[in-house]
C-alpha cells in the first residue's frame, strides 16, 4: 500500500515558535513523517500579510527551518521546503481565487478578527485572500492528510470545499484533504489568560512559551502564570481553565496521564505544581533552543536542504499544476 500524503505549513513571522504551535501542531509532523510521505513548509508568502523588515523575515524563515530540524523533522524522512521556492503555489492560489465566492472567503473567522482590529484601511488583500493561498499549498500536494491545530480547522473544511468544487466542475484533480487534529492539544492556552488560546501575536508574551525562551524565562513564566481559585490540582477545564491547562500542557510534554499527573500532585499546592510543569518544560524545551542555535551557525547547509527540498517539492506541484492547466482548457507552450 501506497504511504499516505501528509503536508503541513507554519508563518515565520516571529523569531521563535511557541509551545502551542508544538503540542499542537509540530508533535504531530514529527510523528508523521515516520510512516507517511510527508510535505512540511515555511510559508514564507503568507508572512507577507503581515508587515516585516526584509533583513527579519530573512532571519525568521531560517530561524523556522532550523527549530523544525530541532525538534526533530529530518529531510531523509520528509520534504521540508520554503514556499516561495515552489512557484505553484501562487499560480494555482488564482486558479482557486477564481472559484471561491466572495462572501465565502469574507466568513472566514480569523479574517473578520484580523480585519475587525485592523479596521478596512488597515487590512490589506493578501489578508483576504490568504485562506486560499493555503487551499492551494494542501491540494498542490494531494494532502490526504493536514495536522494543524483547532484554529485551522476552518481554512481546511474551505480547502476541502475548493477541492471538491474543482473536481466536480472541471476534473477529478485533487485529492480530498482531512483535517488532523488532536482534540485534547488542539487549543493550548494563554499561561496568563486561560481562557485566550496561546498567539504569536499575544499582546504581552508573559503568558507565551517560546521554543527559544531562555531556561529562567520559562521558569518564570510558569510560576507566575494564572491559576484558578481553590487548591486543587484537578483536571476541569470549565471551573479550572489555568490548572487544566498546565495539567495538558505537563502530559503532552512529559508521556503521563492527566489520571497519573493528578494522582501524582494531591494534596500538593499549585505553587510546588507550577515549578513541577516548568521542570518539564525546560527539559524539552533546553535541547530545542540549543540545537536551533548550533544548525544557524551552518546557514550553507539549512540552504542546501531546503534546496534539495524545494526540488522533491518543485516536482510534485508542477504536476498537480499542469493537470490543473489542463482541466481548465489552458493551451499548453509549445
Ligand atoms: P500558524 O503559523 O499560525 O501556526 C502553526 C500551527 O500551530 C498551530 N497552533 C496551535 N495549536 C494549538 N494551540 C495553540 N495555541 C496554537 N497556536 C497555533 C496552528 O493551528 C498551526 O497548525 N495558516 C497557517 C499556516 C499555513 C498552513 C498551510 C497550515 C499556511 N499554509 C497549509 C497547514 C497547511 C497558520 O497561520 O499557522
Amino acid at each position: 500500500m501506497s504511504k499516505k500524503r501528509v503536508l503541513s505549513g507554519i508563518q515565520p513571522t516571529h523569531d521563535s515558535f511557541h509551545l502551542g504551535n508544538y503540542l499542537g501542531a509540530l508533535k504531530q509532523w514529527v510523528e508523521f513523517q515516520k510512516d507517511s510521505d510527508a510535505f512540511y513548509c515555511v510559508v514564507d508568502l503568507h508572512a507577507l500579510t503581515v508587515e516585516t523588515d526584509p533583513k527579519l523575515l530573512e532571519k525568521r524563515t531560517l530561524l523556522s527551518v532550523a527549530q523544525l530540524l530541532a525538534i526533530g523533522l529530518d529531510p531523509k524522512q520528509c520534504t521540508l521546503f520554503i514556499q516561495s521556492h515552489v512557484p505553484a503555489h501562487n499560480q494555482l492560489a488564482w486558479v482557486l481565487e477564481c472559484i471561491t465566492g466572495f462572501g465565502e472567503a469574507g466568513r472566514m473567522t480569523q479574517f473578520k478578527d484580523k480585519s475587525q482590529k485592523g479596521g478596512t484601511d488597515r487590512t490589506n488583500v493578501g489578508l483576504f485572500t490568504y485562506p486560499i493561498l493555503q487551499a492551494a499549498d494542501i491540494l498542490l500536494y494531494q494532502a490526504d492528510f493536514v495536522p494543524v491545530g483547532e484554529d485551522q480547522r476552518q481554512h481546511i473544511e474551505l480547502t476541502r470545499d475548493l477541492g471538491q468544487r474543482f473536481n466536480n466542475k472541471y476534473h477529478e484533480v485533487f485529492t480530498i484533504p482531512a483535517p488532523q487534529i488532536i482534540k485534547s492539544l488542539a487549543k493550548i492556552n494563554d499561561l496568563q489568560d486561560p481562557n485566550a488560546k496561546m498567539s504569536k501575536s499575544a499582546s504581552s508574551m508573559a503568558g507565551v512559551i517560546e521554543l527559544l525562551d531562555s531556561s529562567d524565562a520559562i521558569i518564570k513564566k510558569f510560576k507566575s502564570s494564572v491559576t484558578d481559585a481553590g487548591k486543587e490540582i484537578k483536571f476541569d477545564e470549565q471551573g479550572k481553565p489555568g490548572i487544566s491547562n498546565l495539567l495538558t500542557i505537563a502530559s503532552a510534554l512529559s508521556g503521563k496521564t492527566i489520571k497519573d499527573l493528578e494522582n501524582e500532585y494531591a494534596g500538593k499546592g499549585y505553587g510546588d505544581f507550577k515549578v513541577q510543569v516548568a521542570e518539564i518544560a525546560v527539559e524539552v524545551i533546553n535541547p530545542i533552543r540549543i540545537r536551533t542555535q548550533e544548525l544557524m551557525a551552518d546557514k550553507a547547509a539549512l540552504l542546501q536542504l531546503l534546496k534539495d527540498g524545494a526540488d522533491k517539492a518543485n516536482q510534485v506541484a508542477s504536476k498537480t499544476l499542469a493537470d490543473v492547466y489542463t482541466a481548465l482548457g489552458l493551451i499548453k507552450n509549445g
